[in-house]
């Protein structure tokens, strides 16, 4: 048989390096296709080379630009491809836009889809990942589920439940199969930290970074917290595009505990995740890793498609407001506030696995 998988983002990275070690392992046939919504060097090839993932077999090269736009190229380039190398299951990752865009590509030609971590929902249609998710498990045919939720929402939705298989978190087998080698990574010492004595700092949600409010309001809660406590902050290039645009980049420069680099590679990421005190972010993926670390987590939205994280984990949900976002902070660094800690279910490093085992039992 015959995959081929696509991949586009940072976070689709880590999903697809594990599966791509077992199809090699289990003998089938992968072609990878990166689509090139992130290009940059530390957005993109950094990732393949810390996860040691083949190089991708084909790039579209669609780069930037708005959503609409992004899924009507990468489905106009896809589709030749997909008919030329005719594969039996096209895969899709998360939630970006690239996602959708394979799937609905995959689709019109009659290709079966699996979408590997299919159902979770934050009920917030404002999201455009919320609307990525929704479309792309409607037409799915294999929808690998994450967390129970997942299932549940799926079922709400009228998906037929033989297609579901709660198979656990891919991005958990990444983590776990890398936390040794990452823990070597001179990160700590490159930016002078030392363990436990700062904050991981990501943002790149359009409703923290693309509206001027919204980004006063995060500079307000950064610059309380930096009185206390280092924070790194690893730029994602959307937020570097709006400090610029709104012309933050003084107030932010004169935050003398606020120590802002480029983004990050893997292993070093993870090693700096794994050494905070607490990470404050809105990115989907760095709530249930930092549940597996241990690590607290404010996660700087009003929601999460992820509720296993607080329910088990160590995820705190406390609105966009700064001020409750200060004090729960506060808390956590004066050891005010306790976690479950619990690790979800079926996060044991053998989603892939399952995955694989499904897909052959399927095509065999
Ligand atoms: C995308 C995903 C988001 C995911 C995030 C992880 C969608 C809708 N969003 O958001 O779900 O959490 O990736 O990073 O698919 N840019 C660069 N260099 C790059 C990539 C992007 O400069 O390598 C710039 C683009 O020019 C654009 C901006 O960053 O202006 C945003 O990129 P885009 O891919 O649209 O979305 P992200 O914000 O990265």
């Amino acid at each position: 048989m015959k995959i081929a998988s696509i991949v586009g983002t940072r976070p689709n990275f880590m999903k697809i390096a594990p599966l791509a070690n077992q199809f090699k392992e289990f003998g089938i046939g992968h072609i990878l296709i990166h689509t090139g919504q992130h290009y940059d060097n530390e957005m993109s090839k950094l990732f393949f080379d810390d996860l040691e993932i083949p190089k991708p077999d084909i790039n579209l090269g669609v780069g930037s630009g708005t959503r609409e736009k992004q899924i009507e190229i990468i489905k106009h380039k896809l589709e030749p491809i997909l008919k030329e190398e005719d594969p039996d299951l096209v895969i899709v990752v998360g939630d970006v836009n690239s996602t959708l865009a394979g799937a609905e590509a995959a689709k019109k030609l009659g290709i079966k889809v699996a979408h590997v971590e299919a159902g979770l929902r934050s009920f917030d249609k404002d999201m455009v990942e919320e609307l990525n998710r929704i479309e792309t498990d409607k037409i799915s045919d294999f929808l690998f589920t994450t967390e129970k939720s997942g299932n549940e929402n799926l079922i709400k939705e009228k998906i037929d439940e033989e297609k579901i298989f709660f198979v656990g978190n891919v991005m958990i087998d990444t983590l776990l199969s890398h936390r040794e080698k990452a823990e070597k990574s001179d990160i700590l010492k490159r930016l002078n930290l030392n363990k436990k004595e700062y904050c991981t700092l990501t943002l790149h949600r359009p409703t923290n970074v693309d509206t001027k409010e919204g980004f006063d309001n995060i500079i307000d809660i950064l610059e309380k917290l930096q009185e206390k406590i280092k924070i790194v902050f690893p730029v994602h290039p959307r937020t570097r595009k709006n400090i610029e645009t709104f012309h933050l980049e003084k107030k932010i420069g004169s935050m003398k505990n606020l120590i802002i680099i480029e983004p990050l590679g893997y292993l070093d990421f993870l090693c700096l995740m794994d050494n905070s005190k607490i990470v404050l972010t809105d990115s989907g993926g760095i709530q249930e890793e930092t549940t597996v670390l241990g690590i607290p987590c404010i996660t700087l939205r009003k929601n999460t498609e992820r509720p296993v994280t607080f329910e088990e984990g160590t995820n705190t949900i406390v609105s966009t407001d700064k001020d409750k976002i200060i004090k729960k902070a506060l808390d956590i660094l004066d050891g005010k506030v306790k976690f479950k800690n619990k690790i979800p279910e079926l996060w044991d490093g053998k989603a892939a696995e399952r995955i694989s085992m499904i897909i052959l039992k399927h095509f065999n």
